[in-house]
């Protein structure tokens, strides 16, 4: 078996930067309130690059970054609740993009936890010897199937993207858990086209827009980040005290709070950014992880935890020995 390593991260956010000022203009908040509740003080929002776009850029520099040729990549994994087509796959039209010719291709759906899924997916390929090299990329435009007469959700998501090249080596990835919870479902989400055809008789159509109960999910990752943090380290003879940042899902700085309290740990473990960009679904972890790279917070041999929950339920984490420098 191989061991499973990120070579190098890229990311892409949209130009346009919208404060919560802009936003208290057209829904009833403020920025005291989006603050206060969350911790998110701007975000971006694409006037111009749809998911796709965001994820070609990021790949590509996730590429350069790592001094990898596209042709080199074996797989690429695309990450994407807001895909631009039902098909084809965003993760085709990336390699059409980045000119990845010999790549297998494809998405997965599961929200934010996806570029967690994503990497635990293509480390399976790598670990076995099948591919050598992969992509892995988080690409969201949740503008487009936000609600902005919702302050509810509107005030939370934003858009982006971030990539990770990963590749066989000899640390790296040292454990993992992901999984879901179904039962959930319900309490975020955004319905796709309905059923309707030229046979059917009703008409039930529903607007596909993001709907949230937000405690129930503030509750699930309060929940949820602890424990998958306890269970990436359990019998890998680490402790947190071995762990130098906790990237997490970012979504509010509140959960973060909360969830650095039960784990009995200081607040500033876990590496956030959500104040900028706002909640990117499964692209905040990879641009966390690519910010964090490129401003020298990560040096070879540090040991991270990345960790995340969202829609479906999902949740999942990874322990990672960081090895690109
Ligand atoms: O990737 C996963 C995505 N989802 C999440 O991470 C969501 C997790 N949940 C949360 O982050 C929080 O539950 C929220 C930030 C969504 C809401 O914060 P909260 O402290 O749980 O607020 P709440 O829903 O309990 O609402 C408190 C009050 C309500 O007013 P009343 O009923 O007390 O009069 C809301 O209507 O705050 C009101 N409210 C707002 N007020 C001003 C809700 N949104 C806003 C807003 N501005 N944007």
């Amino acid at each position: 078996m191989y061991s499973v390593e990120i070579r190098g991260t890229g990311s892409c956010v949209p130009e346009h930067r919208v404060s919560n000022e802009d936003i208290s203009k057209f829904v009833d908040t403020s920025d005291q309130w989006i603050r206060e509740r969350t911790g998110i003080r701007e975000r971006r929002i694409s006037i111009a690059e749809n998911t796709t776009e965001l994820a070609v850029e990021s790949g590509r520099k996730a590429l350069k970054d790592a001094g990898i040729a596209p042709e080199e990549v074996d797989l690429i994994i695309v990450a994407t609740v807001t895909p631009d087509n039902f098909f084809p796959s965003t993760a085709c039209l990336v390699q059409a993009g980045i000119g990845a010719g010999k790549a297998t291709s494809f998405d997965i759906s599961a929200a934010c936890t996806g570029f967690i899924y994503g990497l635990s997916i293509a480390g399976q390929f790598i670990k076995t010897g099948r591919y050598k090299t992969a992509l892995v990329i988080g690409s969201e435009v949740l503008s487009k199937i936000t609600d902005w007469d919702d302050r509810n959700t509107c005030v939370l998501f934003a858009d982006g993207a971030g990539a990770a090249v990963l590749q066989r080596g000899v640390s790296g990835i040292i454990s993992e858990i992901i999984g879901s919870d179904g039962n959930g479902a319900e309490n975020l989400g955004c319905p796709a086209v309905p059923l309707k055809n030229k046979f059917t008789v009703s008409d039930n159509c529903k607007p596909n827009i993001i709907s949230m109960n937000g405690r129930e999910i503030y509750k699930f990752a309060v929940k949820m980040i602890p424990e998958c943090v306890q269970k990436v380290l359990k019998d890998t003879g680490y402790s947190l005290q071995d762990i130098k940042h906790i990237i997490p899902h970012q979504a509010n700085v509140r959960i973060l709070d909360a969830a650095a309290k039960k784990l009995q740990i200081d607040r500033d473990k876990f590496y956030v950014n959500l104040h900028q960009y706002g909640n990117t679904s499964g692209a905040s972890i990879p641009l966390a992880l690519d910010e964090m790279s490129k401003s020298g917070l990560l040096t070879g041999g540090d040991l991270i935890i990345i960790v995340g929950f969202g829609a479906g339920l999902t949740y999942g984490a990874q322990l990672i020995q960081w090895t690109k420098v």
